[in-house]
This record gives C-alpha cells, sequence and structure tokens, in this order.
C-alpha cells in the first residue's frame, strides 16, 4: 500500500470514528495549529484531529498506530522549543475541546480536569474553592495543563511548590496503541509498584497522550510580601539567598534575579517601572523577592523587619517593599517585562539553561564576553530563577536577517557542559535542542531513554523526532 493510500484511508477511518468537526484536514487547518512559540516557521500537518473526549484520542490513536502515522499532542501551542509542531505527513492530536473542571475533592485537596483546560482557569476555579494552584508561568491565560506536564513546567514559585511534577497526584494518558492507561490517584502516598504518572511527566508527548489530570491543591495564602533588592556583587545575592531561606522559611516563594544588563533594558525600552530610580549607583543584580504568609496583619512586619535587618547590618544596599497590590505588581512588572523583549529584539534567540547556583555569575560573564567576541555585535541580558539553579538568557543580533542560533548555541551551550548544568530547566527540548541533549545527559541515560520510547511506543509513531 502507498503512504498516500495509507493516509487517505486513515483520514476517512478518523473522520468515521470521530466526525466531521473533528478532523480538520490540509488546507483546512488552521492557523493556531501550525505552529508554537518556539519561534520557528509554520508547518503544514496532514490533518488536525481535535477529540472531544478520551475516547475520542484512543479511537484516534487506535487508527494512526494501525496506518504508522506519526502523531504530535498539541495543548495550549506556547511551547518554546517546537515540541508541539506537526510536520507535513503527521497529524496534529489537538486537546483544545477537552476542556474543563471535573471535580474539585475538598477533603484530598485536588481538583481533576481535563488536560486541554487553560492553567489560568484551573487557578481560577483553585480560588473559587478556597484553594491555590501555584503553577505559574507568563502563557498562563493560553497554555493548558496537559502541555505544562508534558513539558514538566517551572515558572516563578518553584523554589517553594517545585515544577509541575510536583503538583499533581494522577494522571490518565493514552498510549501510542490506544490503550488507556488510568492513573487518576489522589493520593499523596501511593507506592503501590512503579509512579507510571512520571513517565508523561517532562516526555514532551513521546510516550503518551495525558487526556486527565489530578491536581494537587494547596492552601490559599493569606498573605504576600513583595521587595525588589539591589546588590553590588554576586555574592550579596547569595547571602540574600541563604537569608531568605533562613529568614522567611517556608514562605519564601520566588527569588527572581536579573542581571543589570536586564534590568537596564527592562526598565528604559521596555518601560518597567524603576523602582530605585534616582539611585544611580552601578549595581550588579537586582532580586525580587516573594513571600506567601497565612497572616497579613503578623506576616507584613514581620518581612518587612527582616529586610530592615539586612539594611541595617549593610548586607544590602538599598531595597523596596510593595506596600500595595498596585506596587507589587510595579515590581513582577519589571522582572515581567521579558515577555516583551520580543517587540525591541524580534526573533531574538532564548535559553532555559541549569547551571549550579554558586557558579552562575561566572558563567554569564564568561557566555558574555565569548558571545561578544564569537558573534560581533550580539546583544544579552540575563535573568533567571537563581534558588532553583536556572538562568534566562535572551541573546540578539541586531540587522541579521536571520538570528545566528547556530553560533549562538554553540557559546551557551558549550558553557554549559563544561560548568555541568543542563541545556533545559524548564522548557523542555523540543527539536531546538536536541542536538545538544548529549550535552545534560549522558549516553546511559540516553540509552534508556530511547529503551523507554521503544517499549511504549515501538512504531515511533508519538512525536518523532522530539527530544530524542
Ligand atoms: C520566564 C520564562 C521564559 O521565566 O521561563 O520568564
Ligand atoms: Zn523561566
Amino acid at each position: 500500500m502507498s503512504t498516500l493510500t495509507t493516509s487517505s484511508s486513515a483520514l476517512h477511518e478518523l473522520l468515521d470514528a470521530l466526525g466531521p468537526n473533528a478532523v480538520l484536514i490540509g488546507g483546512d487547518v488552521p492557523a493556531r495549529n501550525r505552529n508554537d512559540y518556539s519561534g520557528l516557521k509554520p508547518t503544514e500537518p496532514m490533518a488536525v484531529v481535535r477529540p472531544a473526549d478520551t475516547a475520542g484520542v484512543a479511537a484516534a490513536m487506535r487508527i494512526c498506530h494501525a496506518h504508522g502515522i506519526p502523531v504530535v499532542p498539541q495543548g495550549g501551542l506556547t511551547g518554546l522549543c517546537g515540541g508541539g509542531r506537526a510536520g507535513p505527513g503527521e497529524v496534529a492530536l489537538s486537546l483544545e475541546r477537552m476542556v474543563g473542571i471535573e471535580e474539585v475533592d475538598k477533603a484530598a485537596a485536588t481538583m481533576t480536569v481535563a488536560a486541554g483546560t487553560p492553567l489560568e482557569t484551573i487557578q481560577l476555579a483553585a480560588d473559587e474553592a478556597g484553594f491555590f494552584c501555584p503553577l505559574d508561568l507568563g502563557a498562563r491565560g493560553s497554555c493548558a495543563i496537559g502541555g505544562n506536564l508534558s513539558t514538566n513546567a517551572g515558572g516563578n514559585r518553584v523554589i517553594r511548590y517545585g515544577m509541575a511534577r510536583e503538583m499533581v497526584l494522577g494522571l490518565e494518558a493514552v498510549l501510542a496503541d490506544g490503550t488507556v492507561v488510568n492513573s487518576l490517584n489522589k493520593m499523596i502516598k501511593n507506592n503501590a509498584g512503579f509512579d507510571l504518572k512520571h513517565l508523561f511527566i517532562g516526555s514532551e508527548g513521546t510516550l503518551g497522550v495525558i487526556t486527565r489530570v489530578v491536581i494537587r491543591l494547596f492552601p490559599k495564602p493569606g498573605s504576600r510580601m513583595v521587595a525588589m533588592c539591589a546588590a553590588p556583587d554576586y555574592a550579596t545575592l547569595l547571602t540574600l539567598l541563604d537569608k531568605a531561606r533562613s529568614g522567611l522559611g517556608p514562605l519564601l516563594s520566588a527569588f527572581e534575579v536579573m542581571w543589570p544588563d536586564y534590568w537596564g533594558r527592562a526598565v528604559t525600552e521596555l518601560r518597567a517601572r524603576n523602582p530605585f530610580a534616582g539611585d544611580d549607583t552601578p549595581y550588579k543584580g537586582y532580586v525580587l523577592i516573594e513571600a506567601l504568609g497565612t497572616d497579613a496583619e503578623a506576616d507584613a512586619p514581620r518581612f518587612q523587619a527582616w529586610l530592615e535587618g539586612l539594611l541595617e547590618d549593610g548586607i544590602v544596599p538599598n531595597a523596596v517593599v510593595a506596600q500595595s497590590l498596585a506596587e507589587e505588581q510595579a515590581l513582577w512588572g519589571v522582572r515581567d517585562a521579558c515577555g516583551e523583549l520580543h517587540q525591541v529584539w524580534p526573533g531574538h534567540v532564548a535559553y532555559d539553561i541549569g547551571l549550579p547556583v554558586a557558579d552562575m555569575d561566572r558563567y554569564v560573564g564568561e557566555c558574555k564576553a565569548r558571545l561578544a567576541r564569537e558573534v560581533p555585535g550580539c546583544e544579552t541580558v540575563f535573568y533567571g530563577h537563581i534558588g532553583d539553579g536556572n538562568v534566562h538568557i535572551v541573546a540578539y543580533l541586531p540587522g541579521a536577517e536571520q538570528q545566528p542560533k547556530d553560533a549562538l548555541d554553540a557559546v551557551v551551550y558549550g558553557l554549559v557542559a563544561d560548568y555541568g548544568g543542563t541545556v533545559s530547566a524548564e522548557h523542555g527540548i523540543g527539536t531546538l535542542k536536541r542536538q545538544w541533549l548529549g550535552h545534560a545527559r549522558s549516553p546511559e541515560q540516553i540509552d534508556l531513554m530511547r529503551t523507554l520510547k521503544a517499549a511504549l511506543d515501538p512504531k515511533g509513531i508519538l512525536n518523532p523526532y522530539k527530544v530524542l
């Protein structure tokens, strides 16, 4: 049978099984299903399949498996590494119709949701139910929880609550051959054999399609304190991290560092409000510190006193504490201004590397100098979640028709290997970092990943050419 016949009979079977609304073919594939946020070119998938439920996903997988048709799972398509892009000859399996909160279990403190549900919908529903969903990232309004899990998303509160992996108690997934594996566990403790949900978390849709999720809910914070501190050097930032961990204890929920190159652009070109306006000291770093507590009346003065102590002891030269929601938002605005970088640097190249915390500033200095030398004219900014060992780099060569990504990658990832870091701390591998996986994982680790892939998807139809 020729490929054409195979695919057209597969498409007929998909149409029969799922109905015409759920299967859009060729030119009818909507623009949104042709790309993600990776900055790569739009694709031309053979079809987009949009099942309404798990049974529909299972039917689609069974048909594609029988015909050997590659399937690319799609959530909110906000991924930054190309993991959700479906190419010619591939079917995009979109979970966009599988949205909604199925249940809130107050006793278990869990919420069961369909995998296509946007993260923000889950956050709001948790709030309404009197709980807190701490997973949070810039794309909250568009990203889907299934995608958050398949990439094991990080975000701004990892220092306290962990990565997406830590916020999930159970899930349901559909395997490459259409088998439905229900692991919708709600118990925090469950050591009955392998914890199978972890196969599907962080494997970027290569081992199965996540269809339903049991989210772990947390108590709603009763207080929030936000401060910005300036630092004369990196050693001070490390001292501050230590003081924040010991002084704020479990309340510490964000420790977001910005190097001066990032800060300068954020408060000028990106128009974030400068909380240190009028202070012209050339600081070597800035950190946004957030704490979430339970008692506004007691927590806010305690936080203020903790920070005043650091100022009095001469550890921190300058700091501001937000006194209102608007001021909290203004301080977060400096950190979130990175979301606007594309306006001044269209097509920029972005990184989410991981590094040992102690060596980060040395890496930043060396990387910046080597990029300037090896890619002349290149501009860079550095910022990140340093408490989590995660630095973001954004690089841009002004005036270039095409950004010199290969040359930039070689410097950034070459140094990552030298420093014993990782090529992806939180965004995943997708297609963009495939060739660099060996800079962060050993041959034995990669062989084991291949063994798992071959066992779960022997025909290699699930998100092929991604990650591995
Ligand atoms: C951030 C995203 C890009 O931290 O991971 O801003
Ligand atoms: Zn990040």
